[in-house]
């Protein structure tokens, strides 16, 4: 798990941009962060001053109606994409104030990233798409390797290794690209509605997994979901609304 820093915390206060003192163990600040696309004559505004702070180790939730900008705001936080304005912070890092080429870079250290649409690459066996992201940070060494055999074993695809993802159920693509977002031992993992295109029973084993692979072993998760009973996993749960994150309690 990441260690607070302390002093840099301090000093990012100090310098005025967070409206209130991070609590000590944060991982991920965003602070009034701003997004709007611009179609011809219409400009839409999607995030209007949506903040939030993270722990380290939190399992965070995002609800919202379809088309409220969940899925633009992990855009935003994996470093796809980049605000109009507000800022987002890891640790002492500012994701927003990096070039292109180190928050590229920062990306491919630090996230992993699932789908709905699982996103595997068709031409690639399971184990090369597992150990895609190895291969994108340069050669994998032996430990890398190791780490995306177990990860492999852990979702119950070793056997798998060799078979192309079109052979492979929902659930099982969705397993392997579990595998894909953690092979590189990222802190943070993004998942973007990643149950909503299995049934329920998948879509518990899918979350079963996750929960076990990222806050049981110390990392983040941000799940946008749709659904509550996918959200009662979480820590905790944000509600997307008119841009803006606010906290709500699920039943
Ligand atoms: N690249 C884009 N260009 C223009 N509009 C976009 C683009 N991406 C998303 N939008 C619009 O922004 C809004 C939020 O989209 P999105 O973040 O995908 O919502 P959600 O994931 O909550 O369904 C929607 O109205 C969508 O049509
Ligand atoms: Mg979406």
């Amino acid at each position: 798990m990441r260690r607070y820093n302390a002093v840099s915390s301090c000093l990012v206060y100090k310098r005025g941009f967070l409206d209130i003192a991070p609590a000590p163990d944060t991982y991920i600040r965003l602070f009034q962060l701003c997004k709007h696309y611009q179609e011809g004559e219409i400009s839409r505004l999607v995030l209007q001053n949506a903040s939030a702070q993270i722990r380290c180790g939190e399992f965070v939730a995002i609800l919202g109606k379809s088309g409220s900008g969940k899925s633009t705001l992990l855009n935003l936080i994996s470093g796809i994409d980049q605000v109009d304005s507000g800022e987002i912070w890891f640790d002492d890092q500012n994701l927003t104030a990096m070039s292109d080429y180190r928050r590229t870079i920062f990306r491919r250290m630090n996230t992993g990233f699932i789908f709905q649409f699982f996103n595997l690459i068709p031409t690639l066996t399971v184990w090369e798409n597992t150990i895609l992201p190895l291969e994108l940070r340069g050669k994998p060494d032996r430990q890398g390797l190791e780490r995306a055999e177990s990860l492999l074993a852990e979702v119950g695809l070793i056997s798998r290794r060799n078979t192309f993802p079109d052979r492979l159920s929902g659930g099982e693509q969705q397993r392997v690209a579990l595998a894909r977002a953690l092979v590189h031992n990222p802190q943070l993992v993004l998942a973007d509605e990643p149950t909503g295109n299995l049934d329920e029973e998948t879509g518990k084993q899918v979350l079963d997994l996750l929960d076990r692979l990222t806050r049981q072993s110390g990392k983040n998760l941000i799940m946008v979901t749709h659904s509550n009973e996918a959200a009662k996993y979480s820590d905790r749960v944000l509600l997307l609304r008119d841009g803006k994150l606010e906290p709500i309690e699920i039943l």
